[in-house]
């Protein structure tokens, strides 16, 4: 019998050859937004390795929502002609392509990591930064810019600009970064969220800009493509948001039927943050909302053998295997794990396989 990990998953009309995502990264390593050779050689390398859904780093819906200034973005035709690059090599690969769409909100204009990280400079390019609140996400940050009315419905229609420009460079699932303190985590969380508009005050409330956010982005998706939303399911902040809030959440996601996954990751938002970091820390995440909101999820977060990873799927815990960096140390890794798991039926690349030894 084929694993567990290796056994298909249809969402929609889209057929993923097996459970291992490989999770969003950004690679700090685009030019004005635009993906180039680095991002297809990182993308591309991750398909032949056998990942049966290949997700971009989180792309940016305008200039000012990004994290760094060489964060990926689609706001434009050039920027969406690079990636249809990438995403019809994904494809030839029997991988499915998936984009991250992403607002940075106040944690924008940072540098990116190998350059100190940290908020920009004004001589190095800051630039005025956006949230809900008008408070710093922390000491020596950017101040940003407490949104009005005018401004929501401007970021909301940047994600549905975005959706439409991802639909028509080919990507068949789209993923809403809702996660890791970013602009919408920043509506959802009480710690970030002081406002005592629409926007802001009771849990309703702090999900509005979600449910508009979702629905642009659904005006331009079209029906028969599978949306992801990828959540901080704990704060791990005493007053923050929790799993019980992700719970509910989730249940009226399934409801209104919208998204399709929850891709379970979590903190980001606040540095007081105390995450028990460890193999599968935030897998109880994944299981708790998909046997309580009845709605597929992604395990996340230091999976790293592929005995954990089948037992995972097999166990109906979570229903795709989310992999970040042990994908980025080592492409490959799912083409072993067949092996490991006696997966007779996947297929190395025939350039590559006479090292399947
Ligand atoms: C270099 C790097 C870049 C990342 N960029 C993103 C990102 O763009 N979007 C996102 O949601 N998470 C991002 N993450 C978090 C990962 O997607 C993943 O959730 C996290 O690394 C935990 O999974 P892992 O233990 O398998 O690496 C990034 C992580 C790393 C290491």
């Amino acid at each position: 019998m084929t694993p567990h990990l290796f056994q298909p998953l249809t969402i929609r009309s889209v057929t993923i050859k097996n459970r291992i995502m490989l999770s969003p990264m950004c690679q700090y390593s685009a030019i004005d937004g635009e993906m180039n050779d680095w991002h297809f050689a990182h993308l591309a390398a991750r398909a032949m390795g056998g990942a049966g859904l290949i997700c971009t780093e989180a792309t940016h819906v305008a200039p000012h929502a990004r994290i760094t200034p060489y964060c990926a973005g689609l706001w434009n035709e050039t920027q969406r002609e690079r990636m249809k690059r990438i995403v019809d090599f994904v494809v030839t690969q029997g991988a499915t392509p998936a984009i991250q769409l992403a607002h940075a909100g106040r944690k924008g204009s940072t540098a990116r990591p190998w350059d100190g990280g940290g908020p920009l400079t004004s001589e190095n390019g800051a630039w005025q930064t956006i949230a809900p609140t008008d408070r710093p996400f922390q000491q020596g940050w950017h101040a940003p810019k407490r949104l009005d009315r005018a401004m929501i419905a401007e970021a909301v229609a940047q994600f549905a600009h975005s959706a439409k420009l991802a639909r028509q460079a080919g990507f068949q699932i789209a993923e809403i970064h809702g996660a890791h303190g970013y602009l919408i985590n920043e509506f959802l969380s009480p710690i970030s969220n002081d406002r005592n508009d629409e926007y802001g005050g009771g849990f309703d409330d702090r999900l509005r800009f979600l449910w508009e956010v979702i629905a642009a982005v659904r005006s331009e998706w079209p029906s028969n493509l599978p949306l992801f939303l990828r959540l901080s399911c704990s704060e791990w902040v005493e007053g923050g948001w929790t799993l019980e809030d992700s719970i509910a959440l989730a249940k009226m996601l399934a409801a209104r039927g919208d998204v399709d996954l929850i891709d379970c990751s979590s903190g980001g938002n606040d540095p007081r943050q105390q995450i028990p970091v460890g193999p599968g820390y935030q897998l109880p995440f994944a299981t708790a909302i998909k046997a309580q909101a009845g709605i597929l999820t992604g395990a996340v977060g230091m999976i790293h053998t592929s005995d954990f990873a089948e037992s995972i799927v097999a166990s109906g815990q979570a229903d795709l295997v989310v992999m970040g960096r042990k994908l980025l140390g080592d492409p490959m890794w799912p083409l072993k794990a067949a092996k490991e798991l006696r997966a007779q039926a996947v297929k190395w690349p025939p350039q590559y396989e006479r090292a399947n030894l």
